[in-house]
């Protein structure tokens, strides 16, 4: 992108980005082309009238320019007086149908707030969109992931959660905090310090988060592991911390396969309210979903050629499989031929490696449609990115029916006890 002044002032574009190629993930600052659209994001949907008005003209500009860059001939002006023009009044310019034309648009008038941490592809998120909640900041710090979720919300998350320049654009009043945060060893100290004890965690930017806003409501995500890791003591330090931080809460490991998706995947989940009578009012009790791969696989005449198993594998299969009873439809485990007549349901989703061993129909590895339909994303779901990152947004995602289910009852709560 081109550098340019603005008011003689650098602009955030002319500083380097901020790339960590760890895992092969590449994750952009605060500084990058992503930061700037999740400034433009979060002006558009909510008017946020925290950010300067520098930071919404050079994000404005910057946006400009990108379109410019795209597409030379529509004779779109990225000048400064045009963008500070258009900072004006962006809605009345036809400019930005990307952040509105979405699948699964912000409510305007929301009649609660959310912000969404970790927010991946937004499976946690989406539930709550369904029942009106405005989500007024997200954050995740993959760009893959935020194209998926600027692709189907219309929102650019911000980046790395742990830095204040990213806390920073977090409204001081919201409902309800959103995190399926990734869990790391916490190295607990002599002292209790509080969540002091959990600094240098993704967890103690939660905690910071909740102490400096204080919603009345919470739902965190997160692998099955957490409960029993370190043996117990990282759960039972989140626990603690939350209830120094005036949350009463409530948690259980729950089972895709209870709430109607084919696929055995556990995650703990916790609720918390601010308020006594509402955890009260808040269980886990849940009516069990039957499950069923009908109607969710695609007919492989439509599926990219390849996806399809080697020959290699195919006569394993058949070796492994030869006199057993074989179900159709069935996404089976490549190594676990003896178990395919229980099997009707598939693996848990993980990133990268498991996926190399699901066979649909003892076929085929699941394509990308199939792999957000496990989590139980509908059809209108846009998909913008490669398979490869699929596979590892849906692994890193939610069961979308299960959370629906909580927000139901997180919603019922929020509208009926005090
Ligand atoms: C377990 S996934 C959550 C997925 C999400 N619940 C969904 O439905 O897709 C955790 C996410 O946190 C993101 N992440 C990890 N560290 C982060 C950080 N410091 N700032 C922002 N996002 C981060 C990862 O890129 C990953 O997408």
């Amino acid at each position: 992108m081109a550098k340019r002044l603005l008011n003689n002032k650098l602009r955030l574009s002319d500083f380097p980005e901020e790339i960590d190629n760890e895992n092969g993930i590449k994750i952009y600052g605060d500084t990058s082309y992503e930061n700037q659209m999740a400034v433009l994001s979060q002006f558009l949907h909510n008017g946020n009238t925290d950010i300067s008005r520098d930071e919404i003209v050079a994000a404005i500009l910057d946006f400009l320019e990108y379109k410019k860059e795209q597409n030379p001939n529509t004779g779109i002006e990225d000048s400064y007086e045009y963008a500070s023009m258009v900072a004006e009044n962006p809605i009345q310019y036809s400019l930005f149908n990307d952040f509105f034309d979405v699948p699964f648009p912000n409510p305007q008038e929301g009649k609660h707030t959310l912000i969404d941490l970790f927010a991946g592809i937004g499976g946690i998120r989406l539930p709550f969109n369904e029942l009106g909640y405005k989500c007024v900041f997200s954050s995740e710090w993959d760009k893959f992931a935020q194209k998926t979720y600027f692709a189907n919300f219309g929102e650019m998350p911000f980046g790395d959660i742990t830095q204040e320049s990213t806390k920073r654009f977090i409204p001081q009043k919201f409902d309800l905090l959103l995190a399926g945060f990734p869990c790391q060893a916490f190295s607990i100290m002599g002292k209790r310090q509080g969540f002091a004890d959990t600094r240098g965690t993704l967890f103690f930017d939660v905690a910071t988060i909740l102490e400096r806003h204080r919603p009345q409501a919470i739902l965190l995500e997160n692998v099955k592991q957490l409960t029993t890791h370190d043996h117990n003591r990282t759960f039972q330090t989140i626990l603690r911390i939350l209830d120094e931080l005036g949350y009463k809460v409530k948690w259980q490991v729950l089972n895709a396969l209870d709430f109607g998706l084919p696929q055995k995947r556990e995650r703990v989940i916790i609720v918390g309210f601010l308020s006594q009578n509402r955890i009260e009012a808040f269980n886990f009790d849940f009516e069990k979903q039957p499950y069923s791969l009908t109607g969710l696989l695609e007919s492989d005449e439509i599926v990219d050629t390849s996806l399809f198993a080697s020959e290699k594998i195919l006569q394993k299969r058949e070796k492994q499989t030869e006199g057993k009873k074989i179900f159709y439809p069935s996404i089976w485990h490549e190594n676990k031929a003896g178990n395919v007549s229980v099997l009707d349901y598939a693996c848990a989703l993980r990133t990268g490696a498991s996926y190399n061993y699901l066979l649909v129909n003892g076929r085929r590895r699941p394509s990308s449609r199939e792999l957000l339909r496990l989590q139980g994303f509908p059809d209108n779901y846009r998909i913008v990115v490669s398979h490869g990152e699929i596979r590892r947004q849906t692994g890193n995602s939610v069961a979308v029916p299960m959370i629906r289910k909580i927000a139901q009852k997180i919603d019922y709560i929020l509208n009926n006890i005090d």
